[in-house]
């Protein structure tokens, strides 16, 4: 794979919690072709502060509880990230729903990742209801945000099989072990301009994605990648 931009891209990441996406980054900017600039939270609580911390990236928290209203904490959060001058936001566990104006200032420059197989279980408590449905396979995507939750138009996915038995917490964690591999991967294509939005299509080296997104295959990662993601699905 070869880097169409060498300086590293600018972004700012928000979280609500844990942030083990957000580590799955901080471990690997310099693969990434990022430099994670800032990390803010709307959770004065949220263990990712410290990760981040301890990386010596620097953290700010904006309470929602603290503003007047959803337009009040948008309008500050965004003036909180555009001091950065991020290239790209990244929402990791950013549990809030945002609004148009908010979206509409990132277009084409906000990423998130949602614990499902998208279209399917928008919203909260996906692993439960995937469990509850009788699914047979479930997964996780990166998608462009939009004003619609959940809704924007998708870049990749993964997916694991069901296995019989199990409980939501396990299946969670399977979940997000492919988190760990899509998400960074598609900050790295972005980053170094494979990735971008034209319009409402993802367009990935100069083709556009279609409307289900693409599935992680081995094809999509080169060695380095391959080897992180062993013990995946392929
Ligand atoms: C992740 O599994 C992510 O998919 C989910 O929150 C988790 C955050 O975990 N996001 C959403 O549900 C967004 N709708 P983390 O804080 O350990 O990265």
């Amino acid at each position: 794979m070869t880097d169409n931009n060498t300086s590293a891209l600018p972004i700012v990441v928000l979280i609500s919690g844990s942030g083990s996406n957000l580590q799955a980054m901080i471990d690997r900017q310099q693969e990434l072709n990022i430099e994670i600039r800032a990390v803010i939270s709307n959770k004065p609580d949220a263990y990712g502060l410290t990760r981040a911390a301890n990386a010596n990236i620097p953290v700010k928290v904006l309470n929602h509880k603290d503003c007047a209203s959803r337009e009040a904490f948008d309008t500050e959060l965004a003036r909180l990230i555009d001091d950065y001058e991020p290239g790209l936001v990244v929402l990791a566990g950013f549990m809030r729903l945002l609004t148009p104006a908010f979206t509409e200032h990132y277009a084409g420059r906000m990423l998130n990742i949602h614990p499902s197989l998208l279209p399917k279980y928008k919203g909260l408590h996906t692993h439960r209801r995937v469990i509850e449905a009788g699914e047979s396979e479930h997964g996780t995507t990166v998608h462009f945000v939009t004003a619609e939750l959940d809704g924007g138009p998708l870049v990749l996915q993964a997916k694991v099989a069901l296995n019989p038995e199990e409980q939501e917490s396990e299946l969670g964690r399977r979940v997000q072990q492919q988190e760990y591999i899509i998400y960074p991967l598609c900050v790295q294509w972005f980053a170094t301009g494979r990735l971008r939005l034209d319009g409402n299509t993802p367009i990935l080296d100069g083709k556009p994605v279609s409307k289900e997104g693409l599935l992680l295959k081995s094809e999509l990662l080169d060695e380095k990648w391959r080897h992180s993601s062993e013990g995946s699905i392929f």
